[in-house]
């Protein structure tokens, strides 16, 4: 039995005694903090926390956050972090003027991550992941989904999900991996895109499922990509395994998106840059939570989505980076904070349920992540010395979790440091 006790904490936040899996509307601005506070885990959970004048005295490793705040490590509910290279060609295609959708249209992005991905092996794939992974954890993330998606033939798909089952098996932190074999029609089906759809539906499904490679299905719902009714059909398959759908939807336009991914019992709707009046009323009677990603309409240029509107009609609201090559290169939680905060007008609080309990909500690990509460991991952060929370997203750009806390332990990232060999 290992244990580890944190004294001295100026604030615990979201300490929770009753646990609250969800966090909609004005829910979202307040948190449930201890001031003056000591944490206590055990084998890799949370045990007990409290307040200094009853501070356990003994455990295996004992830190002092004196002047700190410790805060459930971030749960990222929206990531493509299995890539074979990066696309900075195309960063700076657009800095001289091209769209996104330009550039998509004439076989780049997605198109262009597939090609790399079919000569890629497993092996190298895992590698880089891995690195992609541990370099979140090491910025505080403590929960994650995976998605597939640059494989595009049946053979790639079934790799990048390979793939994201080894990171299942050895990561410190729970990974949850999504299907997204519909995230765009491969050029040689530009003609004949129902053959793609039948692909999916009758050959990568089937497989997906058989070998229970995923937890859900995910389909790009928008302008030039997959219609509602493509969407559906795919999702209405993906039931019949008992994948849930968790989908991209309104990045490029008012789409119909939302309303599909409502109508199939998404777990979340994601993106949503582009969201009216009916897609906010839409969601308020479902169970479907949008998930925001401010990387994404920060490093395209996109309107930024409205969180504000969401909030203030009584919608939970989760934030997640989407880290992928071509649309947010950066899995970094903290900035993607700042982000809500700056840009989306989201108060510090209202981010941080966003991005811990609300995100954990949105891949179903509510029981295991996203607040402090007796049983949950013990993944966590010890920000540095702050005067308030708000300091967190306000040094946008500054790592402000000066310590993470995986499973109880203080995280080493064995993976970062130079690479470079010296010769003598
Ligand atoms: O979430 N929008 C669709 N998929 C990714 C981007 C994929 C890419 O450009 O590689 C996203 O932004
Ligand atoms: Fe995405």
């Amino acid at each position: 039995m290992s244990s580890l006790l944190v004294r001295n904490i100026r604030t615990l936040v979201s300490a929770e005694n009753t646990p609250r899996h969800i966090v909609r509307g004005a829910e979202m601005a307040s948190l449930p903090v201890v001031n003056d506070a000591w944490l206590l885990a055990e084998n890799g959970r949370i045990a007990a926390f409290g307040t200094m004048d009853n501070c356990p005295e003994r455990a295996d490793t004992v830190l002092d956050a004196t002047g700190r705040f410790v805060l459930p490590a971030w749960c990222d509910s929206h990531t493509h972090i299995v890539f074979a290279a990066t696309r900075e060609e195309e960063f700076v295609d657009r800095i001289r003027g091209l769209s996104y959708e330009e550039i998509a249209r004439r076989g780049g992005g997605i198109l262009n991550s597939a090609r790399k991905m079919q000569e890629a092996t497993e092996d190298e794939l895992l590698a880089g992941a891995r690195a992609r992974l541990y370099e979140v954890i090491s910025t505080g993330t403590g929960a994650i989904e995976i998605k597939s998606g640059y494989g595009l033939t049946f053979g790639s798909e079934m790799k990048m999900l390979r793939v994201i089952r080894k990171l299942k098996e050895e990561s410190p932190i729970p990974v949850k991996a999504t299907f997204l074999g519909a995230h765009a029609v491969p050029l040689e089906y530009r003609e004949r895109r129902n053959d793609y759809i039948s692909l999916i539906i009758n050959e990568m499904l089937p497989a997906v499922a058989g070998e229970g490679l995923a937890d859900y299905c995910d389909v790009f719902c928008d302008k030039g990509f997959f219609t509602p009714d493509e969407t559906d059909r795919i999702l209405k398959a993906a039931s019949v395994y008992g994948l849930k759908a968790k989908i991209h939807a309104n990045e490029l336009g008012i789409t119909g998106g939302v309303q599909v991914g409502i109508a199939n019992h998404a777990l979340s709707v994601d993106h949503l840059e582009y969201t009216g009046d009916e897609e906010i009323e839409a969601l308020l009677n479902s169970s479907t939570i949008p998930a925001l990603l401010p990387n994404c309409a920060f490093f395209l240029g996109i309107p930024y989505p409205n969180a504000r509107g969401m909030i203030d009609a009584g919608l939970p609201v989760a934030l997640a980076s989407d880290f992928n090559p071509g649309s947010a290169p950066s899995g970094n939680m903290q900035f993607v904070i700042s982000l809500a905060c700056i840009r989306m007008k989201m108060l510090p609080e209202e981010a941080v349920n966003a991005a811990t309990v609300n995100g954990a909500r949105a891949m179903e690990l509510e029981n295991e992540a996203g607040s402090v509460a007796v049983g949950k991991l013990a993944n966590l952060m010890i920000s540095r010395p702050m005067s308030s929370l708000a300091v967190l997203p306000y040094h946008f750009g500054s790592q402000m979790a000066e310590t993470v806390i995986v499973n109880g332990k203080v995280f080493e990232n064995e993976l970062s440091g130079p690479t470079i060999k010296t010769t003598d």
